[in-house]
């Protein structure tokens, strides 16, 4: 039997997202994918057993437009570190909200975040903001092409929406093929893979950028190798923290693992879902941006950096990073235990850092990842648990909350299982199509 449902419209049985749905075909009408971000649009949510919209959120929850509510392990692709609706985030927000947004002339919180994030993050000297991870990757790319008279860009893992980053991967429509040229691709934890390619085109390196980390720890000595290899050619180290950074360590996983970039990109728990990104990095570096073009309209933005304020200095003063890897720890202990008493580890596993674990789910003879991950998805959903297929820890995961995810997955986690035994099993217990398989960049 069902454990207690937490979702508010029904006790047991098939949710049904009947507001989601009306929504999605009107917004399709006018808005490609129906959504602003591909992660939250239909290529990532199966059609028919997922809720599409939201209506509000609180804390470790979101209600959709259906009334369901969701215990959010997704937490707006991990920019959610505190909870929704931190009471002094919200304070601090009101707070400037009374004085105004954005103005004439920059404003005084700009240089008080700049020196919290100064205080805080080993590799920063000096500070600009953007608004979204791309607005500080792209800045970061441009300012060591400039600094450096090169061109060519070593990259692992996803960057953002930016020429020189997708343009690597199979979604690279409308991007110029001589710009493509100029990205290369290289495996993380592969430090000869990366000396070779540095290597096959000596002197002509500007940057070396990659996520410290995401779905593998770094090796002993890889980090500290990637850093020797970059300056041996020339090249500068740049760290893209834009999901590591607030999370794994007050410092980012630069402090976490005690290797320093020349450059490092924030953005997502910067501000606890207010929309502030930020680049920063070595002082000589930083300040050859003014020879550069890095401006926006709203780089100066109020709200976001007063809620970036109230941000850093609660994570100043309180051990909250330490508090989402323990949480994420044993949440992540408690769902491997289920996976590995059912026989599924080799399908079913969590991988990363504990307070961004990923899914890792593997083909198995009776279905494919694919198959595997929708089924997933719909049986969480249906007991109001909300992912895209990670475990993005936030502050208001209590253990209440961790217990209400273990529960699920202990009833979730037996269903594949059973469905595993048999050829086509996993899709016959599909209420939905499959996802199609898309790009992957990790
Ligand atoms: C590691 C990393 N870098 C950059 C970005 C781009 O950030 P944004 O979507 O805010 O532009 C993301 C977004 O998911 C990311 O995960």
């Amino acid at each position: 039997m069902m454990a207690v449902n937490p979702l508010t419209t029904m006790s047991a049985g098939h949710p049904t997202f009947p507001c989601s749905e009306a929504l999605l075909e009107q917004a399709l009408a006018v808005i490609p994918l129906g959504s602003q971000t591909f992660s939250k649009s239909l290529t990532q949510l199966p059609r028919g057993v997922s809720p599409f919209f939201v209506d509000r959120a609180e804390g470790p929850w979101f209600w959709d437009v259906d009334g369901h509510r969701f215990l959010d392990l997704t937490n707006g692709l991990a920019c959610i570190t505190l909870g929704h609706r931190n009471p002094l985030v919200d304070q601090a927000v009101r707070t400037q909200l009374e004085r105004g947004v954005t103005f004439s002339l920059p404003h005084p919180l700009e240089r008080q975040v700049a020196e919290l994030i100064i205080a805080m993050v080993p590799c920063a000297e000096m500070v600009r903001f953007g608004k979204n991870g791309t607005d500080a990757t792209s800045g970061a790319i441009r300012l060591a092409r400039h600094c450096t008279g090169r061109d060519r860009v070593a990259i692992c893992g996803y960057h953002g929406w930016q020429d020189w980053s997708i343009g690597t991967t199979s979604r690279h429509g409308g991007i110029p093929l001589s710009v493509r040229e100029l990205s290369h691709t290289f495996p993380y934890n592969d430090l000869s893979a990366l000396a070779e390619l540095l290597a096959a085109h000596p002197g002509e390196f500007a940057a070396v950028i990659l996520e410290p980390m995401n779905i593998a720890w770094p090796q002993p000595g890889y980090l500290e190798g990637v850093q020797a290899l970059a300056h041996q050619h020339g090249a500068l180290l740049v760290f893209d923290e834009t999901i590591t950074g607030f999370r794994f360590s007050n410092g980012g996983a630069q402090a976490l693992f005690g290797v320093t970039p020349d450059l490092a990109c924030f953005g997502k728990g910067l501000a606890n879902g207010y929309p502030l990104s930020a680049l920063t990095g070595r002082r000589e570096l930083m300040e050859r941006i003014s020879e550069i073009f890095f401006s926006g309209t709203f780089g100066g933005e109020t709200l976001s950096l007063a809620a970036a304020k109230a941000v850093l200095e609660l994570l100043s003063s309180q051990p909250i990073t330490e508090q989402l890897a323990a949480a994420g720890q044993q949440l992540a202990e408690r769902v491997s235990k289920i996976s590995a008493d059912l026989g599924l580890a080799e399908v079913f596993g969590l991988s990363g850092h504990p307070s961004w674990m990923i899914w890792s789910i593997r083909d198995h003879a009776n279905a494919g990842n694919s198959e595997i991950r929708t089924l997933l998805l719909q049986e969480l959903y249906s007991r109001g648990i909300f992912t895209i297929g990670s475990h993005n820890i936030s502050a208001a995961h209590d253990q209440p909350c961790l217990d209400l995810v273990v529960q699920a997955y202990s009833e979730v986690l037996p269903l594949l299982s059973e469905a595993l035994m048999t050829a086509g099993g996993v899709g016959e217990r599909l209420r939905c199509d499959p996802l199609v398989p898309l790009f992957r960049v990790r």
